[in-house]
């Protein structure tokens, strides 16, 4: 039997990165097809995996993802915010059912464990972004009949809190409108968890949907604040008001995502809010990494300077 071959997207980024390091160290007989769509990246990672093969490949450009999936044996597929998921899924499940080799897809989503598309408010279910673009994936992968496993993320990650820390560093202020429980999990340990089932090769993870969070806590963004203030040795104060976050960082949010950016991650965290009751935690992500996840004060620990330089 031929080595296996592991299609990688966005492997420059910080769930897929450790998945490709995880991989080569477990398994470096596993041929790596790494997909970046930057240059610059590019030769990031042909530097750091020589042996690899380093293409560029798009979702939304059906020739590049046949280039990109051809005699691959498994394919891990994340999105960014607001992809066309429609769109890139079809092709993705068009151009995957052209490739005999393939036995196995892992996916990335990000749905609070039981909402529906029909949850969604009906002003933004047309929208699509990150409130529905994940419900109308699995929609399109679950009508394909492919092999697909699905690694659901419904926590925040832990490394968002480098992405919030402006105002942390700033104003030692998290902001965060419409406080809410919510559990939180370390994006590199969602990718060792990806290339587990993937090296496992055991076909009972098809048709798995997967909730991975670390499995210790539900916190509210207070608590986070307060276990923040004492890693950093420094008053971290909470802010939920809307109008604060809209007018420290909403034009960031509008840069990123369009006019209505701001706008529409307010409704996000406000439909979070409604539905924080169905936030819990499990022990899957254990399950699959063989140990126990890291916890979100471990990773503040670990990670203090890259939220607070010193
Ligand atoms: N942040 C959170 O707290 C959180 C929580 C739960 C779920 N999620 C979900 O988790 C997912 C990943 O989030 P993230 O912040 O890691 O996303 P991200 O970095 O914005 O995007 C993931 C990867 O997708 C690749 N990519 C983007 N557009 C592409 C295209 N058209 N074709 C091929 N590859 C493309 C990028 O790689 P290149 O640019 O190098 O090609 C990037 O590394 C998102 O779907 C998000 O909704 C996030």
């Amino acid at each position: 039997m031929a080595n296996d071959s592991v299609l990688i997207f966005g492997a420059a980024g910080h769930i897929s990165l450790p998945l490709a390091r995880w991989i080569r160290y477990k398994s470096p007989e596993t041929r790596l097809r790494l997909v970046s769509r930057s240059a610059d990246q590019r030769q990031r990672l042909q530097v750091e995996f020589p042996d690899a093969e380093v293409i560029s490949a798009d979702y939304l450009d059906p020739a590049s993802m046949a280039a990109a999936l051809e005699g691959v044996s498994a394919a891990f597929i994340v999105t960014p915010d607001f992809l066309d998921e429609q769109r890139a899924m079809e092709i993705l499940c068009a151009e995957a059912k052209s490739t005999p080799t393939l036995r196995q897809i892992v996916r990335i989503l990000g749905n609070l464990p039981y909402t529906k598309l029909g949850d969604i408010p009906e002003k933004w279910r047309s929208v699509g972004g990150t409130l529905t673009q994940h419900h109308v994936a699995r929609a399109v992968l679950d009508g394909s009949g492919l092999p697909v496993t699905y690694l659901n993320m419904p926590a925040y990650l832990m490394d968002d809190l480098v992405r919030w820390s402006g105002p942390i560093r700033e104003h030692s202020v998290l902001l965060m409108p419409y406080d809410r429980r919510h559990s939180w999990v370390d994006p590199a340990e969602v990718g060792q968890a990806a290339a587990n089932i993937i090296l496992s090769r055991d076909d009972r993870h098809i048709g798995q949907y997967y909730d991975v969070e670390s499995g210790y806590e539900v916190l509210r963004f207070g608590d986070v604040a307060n276990m923040l203030s004492d890693v950093l040795h420094r008053q971290i104060d909470y802010n939920d008001s809307p109008e604060t976050w809209r007018s420290m960082v909403g034009s960031r949010y509008r840069a990123m995502f369009g006019d209505h950016g701001d706008e529409y991650f307010l409704a996000f965290y406000h439909f979070e809010q409604t539905h924080e009751f169905s936030v819990r935690n499990s022990n899957v992500l254990e399950t699959l990494l063989g140990r126990p996840p890291t916890s979100l004060r471990s990773w503040m620990m670990c990670n203090a300077n890259a939220v607070l330089p010193r």
